[in-house]
């Protein structure tokens, strides 16, 4: 006991554990309210499993699928890190939804709550390119054919349509190119820019507060 004492006093964990976690609520709140806080504990788990996931896969036209199968069937808890990636990434997903609308019915997104509403709604698409570009990853079938639907929607944007297209894909065609891009993305530029817009997200909710129910 002595010795956690010493560390956490060093560390200064007392103090910020107080920073964080004891924080006024307003009276009235229902477990409606826990959705945001569901999403990021999803969030974190979703983002450790696939730290570990990125040490088995790769990311190349002819091995994806093989790695796949290899973190599936050789891998020690492989098949259950896979699991827990995806189920997290469900959670997250329905999580953010419920907390959208309870923003929306409990009116917070209006001032002085109103760029949390608009840093939300950013997250929101992050998230959902997060799993879009995470489902072609396992390079079969299913993940190739939705990507295609889903990138020729780009495709059919009035006048940029087939340059954008061009660049999602990385080419004319979901190859190789897309496999890397998507893997860069999934991996490094969308994580990287949900940090930051979770950053701001809660530093505006430690400073705004929670808004009083309705
Ligand atoms: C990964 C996604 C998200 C996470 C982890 C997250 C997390 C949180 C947390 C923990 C809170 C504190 C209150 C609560 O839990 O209800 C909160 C509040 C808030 N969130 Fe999110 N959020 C996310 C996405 C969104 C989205 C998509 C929107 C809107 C489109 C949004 C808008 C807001 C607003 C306006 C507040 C302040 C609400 C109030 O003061 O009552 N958030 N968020």
């Amino acid at each position: 006991m002595k010795f956690i004492d010493w560390f956490l006093d060093r560390f200064r964990l007392k103090t910020s554990h107080k920073n964080i976690f004891e924080r006024e609520i307003p009276e009235g709140i229902t477990y409606f309210y826990c959705f945001g806080g569901i999403a990021f504990t999803a969030f974190v788990v979703c983002l450790i499993s696939g730290l570990f996931l990125t040490v088995y896969y790769i990311p190349s036209e002819k091995e994806a699928y093989n790695s796949i199968l290899r973190i599936h069937e050789e891998v020690t808890f492989g098949k259950l890190t896979r699991g827990i990636h995806k189920w997290s990434a469900n959670v997250l997903i329905i999580s953010m939804i419920i907390h959208s609308l309870r923003v929306f019915i409990t009116k917070s997104y209006r001032p002085p709550r109103e760029l949390n509403w608009m840093v939300g709604v950013l997250t929101f698409v992050i998230v959902m390119l997060e799993g879009f570009t995470g489902y072609l990853l396992p390079w079969d079938q299913k993940a190739y054919w939705a990507t295609v639907v889903g990138t020729n929607i780009v495709g059919s944007i009035p006048i940029f349509g087939e340059e954008i297209l061009l660049m999602v894909r990385g080419g004319y065609d979901v190859g190789g190119a897309t496999l890397i891009r998507f893997y860069s993305f999934h991996v490094l530029w969308l994580p990287l820019m949900l940090f930051i817009l979770l950053w701001a997200h809660f530093h505006m909710i430690k400073k705004l507060g929670i808004s009083k129910p309705l």
